[in-house]
């Protein structure tokens, strides 16, 4: 099988931040046997291999990347209906909005509250994306992968994928050798909204409430929050929550007593930086010209034009120094570094 490869190929304009450098070389792959001679490929030439999807949760470096970068396109919607069980899968390469659409549409229950996230399917359980009260965790039933070590493709339970607040095998050394190429969801026929999420919960009545109903109301809150990727360069969340022993939450509650908490399990509780960036430090909407948290939402950074990955990274690991000279908390990157 033969595939198309591109040589300095511009990433930019792939990413919704809108900012980066070039790839050394780049292919798109649009099924598994594709996908196979590209890694085939690159083994045997020895250069690394970096997987993009709909680089909405991405930060291209400016020097760009180095070896092959597998441009996952690998599409396909399927559903097997076996009583009120519905297992979905679906490609990678599928956009993951769309996805959400098509059950709606089919009055399959699950990933509703996950309307309007950008990106492809591919990234979901990479990154275990969530929103308003439902994380892709407890709807993912087996992810198919492709292992680059062994070139071969492999089924893996969701289980295996240990996931975790934005997180997952995938992000961890061991799961690294692994590309995702399909998700199968376990979704239901059964009315089941998830109304946990205080915006959600405020509007509906649980038994009276339709599946494009809560795609509407997420959709509408979403729009609050979040710039049109679209128009505006972004990638969603900057930064993860912090996860924070409940101890240092008191601490920090006596100072600041209105800041709110999740359980997180084991002792711990998730604080939203959100609140942090705004409330404590002031920094919603604040600034370069070129760089800059939201106006709607602080923990949402904004390229304000022709910032450049570097701009951003200096700016992003700014604020994480300000909130740790503040409140003494470690922050993370939500967004992934590609090429630094
Ligand atoms: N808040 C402020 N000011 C702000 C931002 C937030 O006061 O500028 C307060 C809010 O009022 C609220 C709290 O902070 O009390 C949390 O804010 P929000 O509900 O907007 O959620 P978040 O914690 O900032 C997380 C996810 C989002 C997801 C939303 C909704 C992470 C890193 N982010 O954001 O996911 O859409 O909850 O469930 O966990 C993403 O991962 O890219 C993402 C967009």
């Amino acid at each position: 099988m033969e595939i198309s490869l591109e040589h300095n190929k511009s990433l930019k304009e792939l990413t919704t931040l809108q900012v980066g450098g070039t790839a050394q070389q780049y292919v798109v792959v649009r099924s598994e046997q594709e996908l196979d001679t590209a890694v085939t490929y690159a083994n045997k030439e020895n250069i690394s291999i970096t997987i993009l999807g709909g680089g909405s949760n991405v930060l291209v470096a400016q020097a760009g990347i180095q070896g092959l970068v597998i441009h996952m396109k690998i599409a396909g919607i399927e559903s097997k209906v076996q009583g009120d069980v519905v297992m979905l899968t679906v490609g990678a390469g599928e956009a993951l909005d769309e996805v959400v659409q098509y059950t709606v549409d089919n009055g399959y229950w699950g990933i509703e509250n996950l309307s309007h996230i950008p990106g492809f399917v591919g990234a979901a359980p990479v990154q275990n994306v969530g929103a308003y009260g439902r994380e892709v965790q407890e709807v993912v039933e087996s992810v198919r992968v492709y292992n680059i070590q062994e070139q071969k493709f492999e089924m893996l339970t969701a289980a295996e994928c240990l996931f975790g607040y934005r997180d997952s095998l995938f992000k961890k050394e061991d799961g690294k050798k692994y590309i995702v190429v399909a998700v199968t969801f376990i979704l239901t026929t059964v009315v089941t909204p998830c109304l946990t999420y205080r915006d959600l919960k405020d509007r509906f009545i649980e038994e009276d409430v339709t599946l494009p109903e809560i795609r509407e109301a997420v959709i509408e809150i979403r729009s609050k929050k979040f710039p049109d990727w679209k128009t505006v360069g972004t990638a969603g969340s900057f930064f993860k929550n912090p996860v924070i022993p409940e101890k240092k939450f008191e601490e920090l509650s006596v100072k600041y007593p209105d800041l709110p908490s999740f359980p997180a399990g084991d002792g711990l509780v998730k604080v939203p930086l959100g609140w942090v960036l705004d409330k404590v430090l002031h920094l919603k909407g604040e600034g370069t010209e070129k760089v800059g948290t939201y106006k709607g939402q602080a923990l949402v950074l904004i390229n304000r034009g022709d910032a450049t990955a570097d701009e951003i990274k200096l700016f992003a690991d700014t604020l994480i120094q300000k909130v740790y000279d503040e409140i003494g908390v470690k922050v993370e990157w939500e967004v992934t570094k590609l090429g630094f």
